[in-house]
């Protein structure tokens, strides 16, 4: 298989004022095409080609670091493009993962308090994640482009703090972008399927 740049799930000025037009543009149609470039050329030739994305996230990890980069970028922003929604965000979840958040989480006020701290918290780029690991939500945090699925965890919502997400909207203001992701952005129903086939 080879990487393909999907197009947005909605319109550029779809997110705004919380995540603009200019963010999107560049995060996209640059950050994003990049990854997917530069790990298609990666990819050529290796021992990974022929697999699928989880697996060459998987399997490079340690053994391949410049394709692992590039790959599981494009897995981490490939979501994360789907996590978002015009009108989202806010504490309306559907059922089954809000029992799953109060029982495992502590309720969804603890949820998100302790999610954002994970963004804050996240020295230099990297990403804020809640997963499902051995049948439990957790939330963590990683750097780069690693994600929890090199921990045997599997991502159902993730936010990217690298600054191209947030610089030009938010500048060095992390917390205030996390709180306008969590409050404005989240489309818990993506988040949903991811936790329904974890
Ligand atoms: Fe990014």
């Amino acid at each position: 298989m080879s990487f393909t740049l999907s197009e947005l799930p909605y319109d550029y000025d779809a997110l705004a004022p919380y995540m603009s037009r200019e963010t999107l543009e560049y995060h996209h149609d640059k950050h994003h095409q990049a990854y997917v470039t530069n790990g298609n050329n990666l990819l050529k030739g290796t021992e990974f080609e022929g697999q699928s994305l989880e697996e060459i996230v998987k399997n490079s990890f340690g053994k391949n670091v410049p394709l692992f980069n590039n790959a599981g970028q494009h897995y981490n922003h490939m979501h994360f493009w789907n996590w978002m929604k015009p009108n989202g965000g806010g504490d309306k979840l559907p059922g089954r993962l809000a029992k799953k958040i109060d029982e495992d989480l502590g309720g969804f006020e603890k949820f998100k308090a302790d999610f954002i701290a994970a963004g804050v918290g996240q020295f230099g780029s990297g990403w804020a994640w809640l997963s499902v690991k051995n049948g439990k939500l957790e939330i963590s945090k990683t750097g780069n482009g690693e994600n929890p699925l090199v921990h045997g965890a599997t991502p159902i919502l993730g936010v990217d703090v690298w600054e191209h997400s947030y610089y030009i909207d938010y500048r060095n203001r992390r917390p205030d972008y996390l709180k306008a992701f969590v409050e404005n952005l989240v489309n818990w129903d993506y988040v949903d399927q991811l936790f329904e086939k974890a």
